[in-house]
């Protein structure tokens, strides 16, 4: 099948103002496309765009576009509210791509497809924004699931370069290496993922919480110690529990449930009690003044013991976990190593790919250190990747 030329003068849909619709819509029409953006409620639609206008204004206060420039982009974005069920979809009839980012649930992004694609022309191409639902579930509502594929995006689209091209089990190849490129002359970092839970970056990021949370469930350490072990020790922007709250608590854990589901319940994403109980007690962070820390005004953060053999023990643990799932997903064929270590620095800001930094601790290191927490534990959970252990045998390294 043949897709639409992507050039600029192609009409892109966006169905969903929230979050990442209203920022997806931005940034297709900074690259000049005339942007249909569709949302069923005209609150969202307000909001949505109100979003957009403080962005541009940001930008033109900051020189990064002049006011011209600003009301071109402003204007090439025509907002549609409708009922996505009753034919209020005709608005995207001459979009040669739509991409979906409403509400996460398989089956009404399942029906909005399948009317979608009553309306679209033939050769039009549609995308789903989901973050953790089957790509290939989604297109099969579809006649023609060859032509749907995930575009995911990271929160926010207008900042945050990395973009996840995640093909369905009957996506068309040219379509998407066609919608790859369109995305990076969007000015855009994409990586190529399988249609595996979480695909790459919320499938190897779950241990950098998980685990945080195991260690401090057994006693071992505070958060406040964890998470200063991660920032000065592991060099992340954020220790686990800082990100968790600001992340929100009932996001994370609804992140760590689903891929736990999908993957058949492997206990490396088992989620704890813990923050079951936070989510369960709206304790969900920043957002509600109170997640595993305190926001209210006045509120002093405990201080973390900084025992430096504590805090390596904690980074080794978790770091070890992480490269251990960057592994498996290497070799599970979710991505190559280079869109791999891609994903984690410009997804999750890590200060480094965790192949590289696998190479650069050593691979028989991280086996060492899998290995004894597995025959400490008995747990399947920390068992070495297969990769791994046959790396380490042989003394490879990921990036020679
Ligand atoms: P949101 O809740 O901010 O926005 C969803 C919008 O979709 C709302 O404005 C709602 O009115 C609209 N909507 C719901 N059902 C609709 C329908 N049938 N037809 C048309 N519009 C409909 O959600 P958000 O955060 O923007 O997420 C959207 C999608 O993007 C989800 O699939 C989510 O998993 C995914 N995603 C979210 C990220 C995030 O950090 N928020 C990151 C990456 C992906």
């Amino acid at each position: 099948m043949m897709a639409k030329e992507f050039g600029k003068e192609m009409a892109v849909g966006v169905i969903g103002a929230g979050a990442m619709g209203s920022g997806i819509a931005e940034v297709a029409a900074t690259y000049g496309h005339r942007v249909v953006l569709f949302d069923t409620q005209q609150a969202s639609i307000d909001k949505g765009l109100a979003g957009i206008e403080k962005n541009l204004a940001r930008n033109v206060e900051k020189s990064r576009i002049t006011d011209a420039v600003r009301r071109e982009i402003r204007t090439r974005i025509s907002p549609v509210v409708g009922d996505s069920a009753e034919g209020g979809l005709g608005a995207l009839a001459d979009c040669g791509l739509v991409i979906e980012a409403i509400v996460e649930n398989l089956n009404i992004k399942r029906s909005l497809f399948a009317t979608l694609e009553e309306i679209v022309e033939p050769d039009a191409v549609l995308a789903t924004n989901t973050s953790s639902l089957s790509v290939t579930a989604i297109g099969s509502a579809c006649k023609r699931p060859g032509r749907v594929l995930g575009v995911h995006f990271f929160n926010p689209p207008t900042l945050l370069r990395l973009v996840e091209i995640v093909p369905g089990l009957a996506t068309d190849g040219a379509i998407t290496d066609r919608v790859q490129s369109l995305i990076d002359a969007w000015g855009k970092s994409t990586v190529r993922a399988s249609d595996t839970p979480g695909f790459i970056v919320n499938r190897i990021a779950r241990p950098f919480y998980g685990e945080a949370l195991r260690i401090y469930e057994e006693g071992i350490a505070d958060m406040p110690t964890i998470d200063w072990a991660m920032r000065d020790l592991g060099g992340f922007k954020m220790g686990p529990f800082e990100l968790m709250d600001f992340i929100g608590n009932d996001i994370n854990l609804a992140a760590t449930k689903s891929v736990y589901e999908a993957t058949f319940y492997d206990s490396r994403f088992k989620p704890t009690l813990t923050q079951q109980q936070l989510s369960d007690a709206g304790f969900l962070g920043q957002k509600t003044g109170r997640g595993y820390y305190d926001y209210s005004s006045g509120a002093v953060r405990p201080e973390p013991t900084k025992n430096e053999d504590l805090g390596d023990l904690i980074f080794r643990r978790i770091l070890s976990m992480l490269i251990n799932q960057a592994a498996d997903a290497l070799y599970y064929r979710v991505a190559s190593a280079q869109d791999i270590d891609r994903a984690m620095t410009l997804g999750v800001n890590y200060p480094k790919g965790l192949l590289a930094w696998a190479d650069e601790v050593g691979i028989d290191e991280t086996v060492k250190w899998l290995t004894a927490l597995q025959e400490f534990y008995g747990e399947e959970r920390y068992r070495p990747s297969p990769l791994l252990k046959t790396m380490a045998g042989d003394g490879f390294t990921f990036f020679g």
